[in-house]
């Protein structure tokens, strides 16, 4: 059988706060301009001023995970996928400023017109699951399994949270991006093209879909490790398997265990466990519901008063649910504190920043994908859009 062990660090780890840029991976840089005080009293009133002068032009989009400072200016919110259709939707919108992350921007600027300009207020906004995919690295693991003679029968699907270049890829070679809302339907769609799967880079939303909600085994999945030589992986193993993992996990939602779930049900009689499935195939096994961030909105909405839930997923989220339904207890999963990081780059001062950039006619850290692969992951998104409902 086939056992799930923690990847080891990457050697593209997200560069928090460093300096320069690397067009191939989200590694962000320092701030160009000179960002206000965080304890500057008049943040809420210089945003909603700069907001206020740029009326129409400007279309904020705000990230579920991110910070409540930053929500509270957010024109809409939603998931990666829902703020990509909405920025979309709103071609009279000269400024895009995106409150997410950078792979987030790169699919609104591939959504939207070439006159629109993306914004990412701060460029350190990356996502460490999508660097853990680099175009080369999938470009060497598809030339083994070409010397394999398996490519043919190879369909890759990545997920959303991937970059462009990623996406690029997949449309070029016959596949399609999902969410965490639709891997099944994506999964399903894959399968009728192919006999095996390449899932990006999210190895646990690949496993989970597979083998919770489509019928495959463990065995069915190898993880495909892209710092070992052949993917750690041998000819027999790549000529069985069905589901070809990249080896690329969540840093905040592989945090979670079988322990956060037994202690949670312990401490909270008959508490209901909803959890994200990008979490490990053991906590989405022992949860109650499992689902993406709008299934999880959704499920707390309805859920009756008096109930009990705790929540695996994204702390900014949690937090904002709790403070919404008072007469629900919510609770976070995991007793430390887990906040995704990147997502908490974007603050107040960022978005201020940005906003009051634009009020004086300069456009910064614009996000742009070049247009060939713009080209092709648009054909991989449009392809997702395309899949008959389920
Ligand atoms: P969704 O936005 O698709 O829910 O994905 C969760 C996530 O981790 C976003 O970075
Ligand atoms: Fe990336 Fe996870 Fe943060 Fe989402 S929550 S941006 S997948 S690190």
């Amino acid at each position: 059988m086939t056992v799930f062990a923690e990847p080891s660090p990457t050697a593209t780890a997200l560069l928090l706060l460093g300096r320069g840029s690397d067009a191939d991976s989200e590694r962000g840089v320092d701030c160009p301009g000179d960002l206000p005080a965080p304890s500057d009293p008049d943040l809420v009133a210089r945003a909603t001023a700069a907001k206020e002068a740029l009326g129409e032009r400007l279309f904020i989009l705000g990230h579920h995970y991110q910070r409540d400072e930053v929500i509270q200016f957010a024109d809409v919110t939603g998931d990666s996928f829902k703020l990509a259709r909405d920025a979309a939707a709103r071609p009279g919108a000269e400024f895009i400023v995106f409150c997410g992350v950078h792979f987030m921007a790169e699919s609104a600027d591939i959504l939207t017109t070439p006159e629109q300009r993306v914004i990412l207020p701060d460029l350190a906004a990356g996502c460490s699951m999508a660097d853990m995919a680099v175009l080369s690295q999938v470009e060497q693991a598809w030339e083994l399994f070409e010397a394999e003679g398996i490519a043919d029968q190879v369909v890759p699907v990545t997920y959303m949270n991937s970059s462009a270049a990623i996406k690029g890829f997949v449309g070029r070679h016959g596949g399609v991006v999902c969410t965490s809302s639709n891997a099944k339907r994506a999964l399903t769609w894959a399968f009728e093209q192919g006999q095996k799967v390449l899932f990006l880079p999210d190895q646990h939303l690949g496993r989970n879909t597979a083998v919770l909600e489509m019928g495959f085994t463990l065995d069915d999945c190898v993880l495909y490790d892209p710092h070992k030589r052949d993917g750690g992986l041998t000819s027999d193993q790549l000529a069985g398997a069905r589901m070809i993992l990249w080896r690329g996990h969540c840093s905040v939602h592989g945090r979670f265990s079988l322990d956060c779930v037994n202690e949670v049900r312990e401490r909270i009689p008959g508490v209901n466990v909803l959890v994200h499935p990008e979490c490990r195939h053991e906590v989405v096994t022992a949860a109650d519901y499992v689902g993406s961030t709008e299934y999880i909105i959704r499920t707390v909405e309805a859920a009756p008063a008096g109930s009990a839930w705790a929540i695996g997923t994204e702390l900014n989220l949690v937090r904002r649910l709790a403070n919404r339904h008072p007469d629900k207890t919510v609770s976070f999963l995991d007793r430390t504190v887990c906040y995704c990081s990147t997502m908490n780059r974007i603050d107040l001062p960022h978005l201020v920043w940005a906003l009051e950039e634009l009020v004086a006619g300069r456009v910064p850290n614009v996000i742009t994908v070049d247009p060939q692969t713009a080209h092709y992951a648009r054909v991989a998104l449009d392809q997702m859009l395309a899949l008959p409902a389920q």
